[in-house]
């Protein structure tokens, strides 16, 4: 994967600021079909969930957290039907999600039943507002919720010793809690679990609101690595939300500060603002040389399932994936893009064409929706465009005044002038006679 090369490394101003980048992809965990699903204005049926599953395993995602079972029938049903009709390949792990409470434990593995392999993750809130408020307890009262769960997940499991288990325990809002404490209930739920024994355990801190900027969610990542128990026997995810609008940047620092995996939907679908965006930090790695093991080359494809299956549109101007990311009206754009489309292509190497991050083919997109002509455009492009789809290469001086009659005819009638357009256009001004 040395089609893109990483950015260059800055010399360190001081030894405060080292020198970190992502070196490897994390392990992405899809959470659309519970987070994404539970905040649609009308949920997915079991057919729209059958659909996206799919789409998840056919792009390579290994680990899907596939709805809540013991809270919703349509969720149970649904991992009833993954697992009863074969669907789950042998490489992906489905995850279910669970409050810290007996009979819903209970009822979600009744849910797993007879899968090879599963995540059961469990959860409960951890920070001051949640505990004052919502459960009246104190932090001694709130760490024996985590642990009466893990010990029932524990416990429960063991009546199932078919499947392969992993356990999965969220502090929610982790950065809104209170750091030493947060590291107490996690220690308090892996002396139940044993990572250090064999079991697999993954601990997940979630920005549930997200409240900071994202360097101070990394260090609060940072600050847990250094003094939680048994770190090197556990996975650590991330789970960020989107209220500030750096979901993304927060996982992305999150890596840095010493996660192994993030829990994700594609385009950011999730409560409120939505969840990071699976799509975009698995490009942000592509586009620098690294490889997600996420393979996002049929967009087009995966921006249909989506749209069908939420309900939701995929904003023209999203990272990467949106319908005019790739797309230049501006004339010196147009002009510096067909310039080094043409040196790329006699070069070779690194991908380095400006204004074109990467090579839109990539995603399964086409050279002619780069440049499109409107009344910003110039010379450049409606040259790109004659050369491009016609075959007709234009001396300089008939280019520029060419551009100038198609700029005309474009102010004049306000909108996009389609490539068909400007050909009957050349045709008309220079070959009709
Ligand atoms: O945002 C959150 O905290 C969650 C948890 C249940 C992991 O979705
Ligand atoms: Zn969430």
């Amino acid at each position: 994967h040395r089609k893109y090369a990483p950015a260059p490394v800055i010399a360190k101003p001081d030894r405060r600021w080292p020198d970190r980048r992502i070196e490897r992809a994390p392990v992405f965990a899809s959470v659309d079909l519970r987070d994404g699903n539970q905040a649609l204005e009308r949920p997915m049926s079991v057919e729209q969930k059958l659909q996206f599953f799919d789409l998840l395993v056919g792009i390579g995602v290994t680990e899907i957290e596939v709805g809540f079972p013991s809270a919703s029938q349509p969720d149970f049903d649904f991992t009833r039907r993954l697992i009863e009709e074969g669907r789950i390949p042998d490489h992906v792990t489905i995850q279910v999600l669970t409050q810290a409470r007996e009979d819903l434990i209970r009822r979600t593995f009744e849910a797993l039943a007879g899968v090879p392999r599963a995540i059961v993750h469990v959860y409960n809130s951890t920070n001051p507002a949640q505990r004052e408020q919502v459960f009246g307890l104190d932090r001694d009262g709130v760490r024996r919720i985590a642990e009466n769960g893990a010990r029932w997940v524990r416990d429960i499991a063991a009546e199932y010793p078919g499947t392969d288990w992993t356990f999965q325990y969220s502090p929610e809002s982790y950065s809104a809690t209170e750091p030493d404490y947060a590291v107490e209930v996690v220690d308090a739920v892996n002396a139940i679990w044993r990572p250090d024994q064999g079991q697999q355990v993954i601990i997940n801190l979630p920005a549930t609101v997200e409240i900071t900027t994202p360097n101070v969610f990394a260090d609060q990542v940072e600050w847990f690595c250094d003094r939680v128990a048994m770190r090197e026997h556990f996975v650590l995810s991330l789970h960020t939300h989107n209220d500030r609008g750096t979901g993304v940047a927060a996982a992305e620092l999150g890596l840095l500060a010493g996660a192994d995996r993030l829990e994700g939907t594609l385009f950011g679908n999730g409560e409120r603002t939505g969840n990071m965006d699976l799509i975009t930090v698995a490009m942000n790695l592509y586009s620098q040389g690294i490889d997600p093991k996420i393979d996002l080359s049929e967009m087009e494809r995966i921006e249909a399932v989506y749209r069908e299956c939420t309900g939701l549109p995929v904003h023209p101007r999203h990272p990467w994936a949106g319908e005019l990311v790739y797309t230049a009206f501006s004339g010196s754009h147009q002009d510096a893009i067909r310039k080094g489309m043409v040196h790329q292509q006699r070069r070779g190497g690194p991908w380095q064409v400006p204004y074109l991050p990467i090579d839109p083919r990539d995603l399964g997109r086409h050279y002619e929706a780069v440049v499109r002509i409107n009344s910003q455009s110039g010379k450049g492009g409606v040259t790109h465009v004659l050369e491009r789809d016609h075959g007709i290469t234009l001396p300089r001086w008939l280019a520029v005044e060419f551009a100038r009659a198609v700029q005309a005819a474009a102010e004049a009638s306000g909108a996009e002038v389609n490539s068909r357009t400007v050909h009957s256009l050349f045709d008309r001004l220079y070959l009709a006679t």
